[in-house]
């Protein structure tokens, strides 16, 4: 049976009772820790990278989400999309698993890293149907395919969009916002003036903008944009904060308009860099200065963007008073009993992705390859 989160009380429902109605996986082990970022006066970490115990990361609070409302509506598979090093479908093939749900993942080709072939390691761990494609449209386009046989199979598969960013999947980050709330009540921290955190399918900022405002926390959003234009913006986000609102209104709930929540948003774009995961110099100094400072690990395509944004900041003097960085790459890189896949066991549209690991792996690796 699905459950609340397992940890204590639901904050959520505490502060909303009409969203007890929702349906949760249990999959978000309990309140992430705040820390105090060392080196960096009044500057906070929230440890997102820890949200679940054997696989965490900023997606297990939009999976709580959503893999309790496939499960509620009798779905038995998901379709889910990302880049071929996506940790929304490798965080998703990993606890969809363990519900007995099966999934479908829909990738793009990306440039290679060592945590590209271990997330892809637990994808083949869990018997995820990975299909490789160059487009958008050639994902889409297989993936309906996929569908259409399941349907003839008298089941439909239960489609999320990339990154799992729909409304509901925000509806994690509405949750996570509470969850701040709290521990700025009980005094682990001050309520920060700014919040920094990658931005990329929205979902992660379109919460957190909601439910700052919901939990009465004027705390201004830095989204750090880690792709291109084309998959977030501006006018993306205000859409997706509209569907947000939409199902939160079904609930009795009322929001100020979508305008008035993103004037607390500031889109930084300068650290992207030009290319999805790309480690730009000023990007590998900033994950390195990380690792130093905490011993967490951090990756090239979302953590290290937003730490270049942070750290750029905060030498600068800029955004001055409390700050707090929001870590969403999972602490753990492969989950409990996940090896690297042999490479003799390897699709071959994916074996590309090997060989860069094994050279990563090997004495003198070069930088592209931190990522612990
Ligand atoms: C580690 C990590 N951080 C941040 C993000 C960005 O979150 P969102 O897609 O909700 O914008 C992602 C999304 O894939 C991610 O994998």
């Amino acid at each position: 049976m699905l459950a609340k989160t397992s940890a204590g009380p639901d904050l959520l429902v505490d502060a909303l009772p009409s969203l007890a109605s929702l349906p949760r996986a249990g999959l978000v082990s309990g309140p992430t820790p705040i820390e105090p970022l060392a080196g960096l006066p009044d500057v906070y970490l929230k440890r997102d990278d820890l949200t679940a115990t054997d696989y965490g990361g900023n997606k297990i609070r939009k999976l709580d989400y959503l893999l309790a409302d496939a499960l509620a509506r009798g779905r038995r598979t998901l379709t889910v999309f990302g880049y071929a090093g996506s940790n929304f479908v490798a965080a998703t093939s990993w606890h969809a698993r363990k519900l007995g749900l099966q999934v479908q993942g829909g990738l793009l080709p990306q440039r290679p890293a060592v945590y590209v072939a271990d997330n892809l390691s637990i994808s083949l761990h869990c018997g995820t149907d990975l299909f490789l494609r160059d487009a958008d449209s050639g994902i889409v386009m297989a993936a309906a395919g996929r569908a259409v046989r399941s349907l003839a199979g008298g089941r439909l598969p239960y489609w999320i969009p990339p990154g799992g960013s729909n409304a509901l999947g925000a509806l994690g980050f509405v949750a996570a916002a509470f969850e701040l709330q709290s521990q700025i009540e009980g005094g682990l921290l001050p309520c920060p003036a700014a919040l920094y955190v990658p931005f990329s399918s929205m979902g992660t900022v379109a919460g957190l903008c909601v439910g700052l405002a919901l939990a009465g926390l004027p705390t201004r959003i830095e989204a750090v944009q880690v792709v291109s234009d084309r998959h977030a913006g501006r006018d993306a986000l205000g859409r997706l904060i509209d569907r947000l609102a939409r199902l939160l209104r079904r609930h009795g709930i009322r929001l100020p308009q979508t305008d008035f929540l993103m004037s607390r948003v500031s889109v930084r774009t300068k650290f992207y860099g030009g290319e999805y995961a790309l480690a730009t110099p000023t990007v590998k100094a900033a994950m390195t200065r990380f690792t130093e400072a905490t011993g967490a690990r951090s990756d090239s395509a979302y953590s290290g963007k937003a730490l270049a944004c942070l750290f750029a900041d905060r030498d600068a003097a800029l955004n001055p008073g409390p700050a707090l960085y929001w870590h969403t790459f999972s602490a753990t890189a492969l989950p409990p009993g996940v090896v690297r896949t042999p490479l003799s066991q390897v699709p071959d549209a994916l074996k590309p992705y090997w060989a860069f690991a094994r050279v990563a792996d090997g004495p003198g690796a070069p930088p592209e390859c931190i990522y612990a």
